[in-house]
C-alpha cells in the first residue's frame, strides 16, 4: 500500500499505458469505521486495484464548527487500512484539490431539494465538486458508496448520468455498531450518554417497520418524530419516508415504489443520519 498526496503522481500510477485490468475507487473523508472497511473490502473483490481517497472537502461543510470539529486520524486510518485491499491512500490538502475555488454549480433538481438538501443547503453540490475531480483524476471503472448516505448515492448516479461517464457505482451495505447504531467518524464525537441514547434512532427504524399495517404513511412518519424526540439526547430534524430513485415523498404503502425512510437527528451539537428500507 502507497500514500500519495499529489494528483500528478497518483495519475502516473494509474496510467492506462501499464495493463490494468479495473480500477475500484472508495472515497472517504477518514476517521475510518468498519463501514468504511466494507467499501473497501467490496472494491478488493471486484478490481485489480482499489483506490482509497482521505480528504476532509471543505466545500460539502455547511456548517463551519462541523468542518472544524471533524475528526482527522491519519495514522490510525493507514494503520486500518493495511489490513484491507487497498493499493493506493490518496491524501491530498485542500490545495492540490482546491488550486483555484471551484465555482461549478450542478443542478440535480429535485433531488437535492429534498431531505438533506433542504436543511444542508450546498451540501451535495460539494460532494459533486469533489467527487467530479476524483473521478477525473483516478478514471476509476467502479466506485463504491455506501447506503448509509442514500440521497448521497442517489446523487453520485445522477452525477455520472450528467457528466457520462463511463463510472459503475456500486451501492454497498449499511453497517451498524452491535446496537445498531449505523457506523459514522461523527460517532466519536458523541458523549457516552449520548450514544448510550443514540440507540433509539435504529431501534425505533426497525419497530417502524413492522408498523406500516397499522398507520398510514403520514401517521408513520409522525410516530417516528414523536418517538425519537421522547428521548431528551435526541432531536430529529426530518424524517420522511421516499421512493428510492427520485427521493420524492410517498403518501401511499399502495404506491409501486421501492420507499426509504431516511432521517436526520441532532444529538447535542452532533448531526447523525440514518435510513430505513421499508419493502
Ligand atoms: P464519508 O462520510 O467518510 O463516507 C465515505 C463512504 O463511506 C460513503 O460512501 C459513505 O456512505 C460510506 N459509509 C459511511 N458510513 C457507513 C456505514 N455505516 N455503512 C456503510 N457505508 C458507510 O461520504 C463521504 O465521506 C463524503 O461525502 C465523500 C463521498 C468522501 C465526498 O467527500
Amino acid at each position: 500500500m502507497e500514500l500519495i498526496i499529489t494528483k500528478k503522481e497518483l495519475k502516473k500510477r494509474l496510467g492506462r499505458a501499464g495493463n490494468i485490468q479495473s480500477i475500484g475507487f472508495v472515497p472517504t473523508m477518514g476517521a475510518l469505521h468498519k463501514g468504511h472497511l466494507s467499501l473497501i473490502e467490496q472494491a478488493g473483490k471486484e478490481n485489480e486495484i482499489v483506490v482509497v481517497s482521505i480528504f476532509v472537502n471543505p466545500t460539502q461543510f455547511n456548517d463551519k464548527t462541523d468542518l472544524e470539529k471533524y475528526p482527522r486520524t491519519l495514522e490510525t486510518d493507514l494503520q486500518k487500512l493495511k489490513g484491507t485491499p487497498c493499493d493506493y491512500v490518496f491524501y491530498p490538502d485542500v490545495d492540490e484539490m482546491y488550486p483555484e475555488p471551484d465555482t461549478r454549480k450542478f443542478d440535480f433538481g429535485q433531488l437535492e431539494k429534498v431531505l438533506d438538501g433542504r436543511y444542508r443547503p450546498g451540501h451535495f453540490n460539494g460532494v459533486a465538486q469533489i467527487v467530479s475531480k476524483f473521478f477525473e483524476i483516478i478514471k476509476p471503472d467502479k466506485a463504491y458508496f455506501g447506503l448509509k448516505d442514500f440521497q448521497q448515492f442517489v446523487i453520485i448516479k445522477a452525477l455520472v448520468n450528467q457528466l457520462n461517464l463511463n463510472i459503475e457505482i456500486v451501492p454497498c451495505p449499511i453497517i451498524r455498531e452491535a446496537d445498531g447504531l449505523a457506523m459514522s467518524s461523527r460517532n466519536t464525537r458523541l458523549s457516552p450518554g449520548q450514544r448510550a441514547n443514540a440507540a433509539v434512532i435504529p431501534k425505533t427504524l426497525f419497530e417502524a417497520k413492522n408498523l406500516t399495517s397499522r398507520y398510514n404513511v403520514q401517521q408513520l412518519e409522525e410516530w417516528v418524530i414523536k418517538t425519537i424526540n421522547k428521548n431528551p439526547y435526541l432531536n430529529v430534524e426530518y424524517f420522511k419516508i421516499v421512493d428510492d430513485e427520485r427521493l420524492q415523498p410517498v403518501n401511499d404503502w399502495a404506491e409501486p415504489v421501492r420507499k426509504v425512510g431516511c432521517i436526520a437527528i441532532h444529538c447535542g451539537g452532533v448531526r447523525l443520519i440514518d435510513n430505513v428500507i421499508f419493502n
